[in-house]
């Protein structure tokens, strides 16, 4: 799977400047679950968390919620790009298309989608607001505040704990790759 090439496909047909940002913040967290869980997948793993939200910019969330995804498979087939593994994850990535969890890759990616913005609202409260200033404790301290960042599904992010990775290693993790890419996200 070649990264240039999804970029391009990316930047065709997402252009709301957050959204690609969150894209890229997902690449990089799906990046380092694969590097831990599954070695020999990273580029499958990275590439599907760039491209998860393909269709952010065509379909309405609140309208139409079981269209995000499936209009992102329809756009990839359309491309000639990826594979059903990778259309699997994420579709299941949005519950309301009813795909189940089969399977780590799904769940890493379902996951990694919200912590991406959780994290990213956590810096965002710090006067530089920078992932710099994050801490993991932070994170952790957060999910138990129910308020904060209502949106950000913490059923979906403390799933991870079913692949046995303890809640605050994700949480590590995940800060981790996003610092890496401060640039990128601009934070
Ligand atoms: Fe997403």
């Amino acid at each position: 799977m070649d990264r240039q090439r999804a970029i391009e496909i990316l930047n065709k047909h997402l252009t709301t400047e957050n959204l690609v940002k969150h894209s890229y913040a997902v690449e990089a967290v799906m990046k380092a679950l694969a590097e831990r869980i599954a070695p020999d997948e990273v580029e499958e793993w990275s590439i599907t968390g760039l491209l998860h939200d393909l269709d952010a910019d065509l379909v309405d969330y609140r309208e139409n919620p079981e269209l995000h995804g499936p209009k992102t498979v329809e756009i990839l087939k359309e491309e000639e790009f990826g594979n059903e593994r990778m259309y699997h994850a994420i579709l299941a990535h949005n519950q309301e298309t009813g795909t189940p969890i089969t399977n780590e890759f799904d769940r890493c990616l379902y996951a990694a989608d919200p912590i991406t913005g959780f994290i990213t609202a956590i810096a965002l409260v710090y006067p530089d607001k920078k992932l710099s200033s994050v801490k993991v404790k932070s994170i952790t301290k957060r999910m138990k505040e129910l308020r904060f960042a209502a949106g950000a599904n913490r059923e979906a992010m403390r799933s991870i704990e079913k692949l046995d990775i303890p809640f605050p290693e994700f949480a590590k993790l995940s800060l981790e790759a996003m610092q890496q890419i401060a640039d990128v996200l601009g934070l």
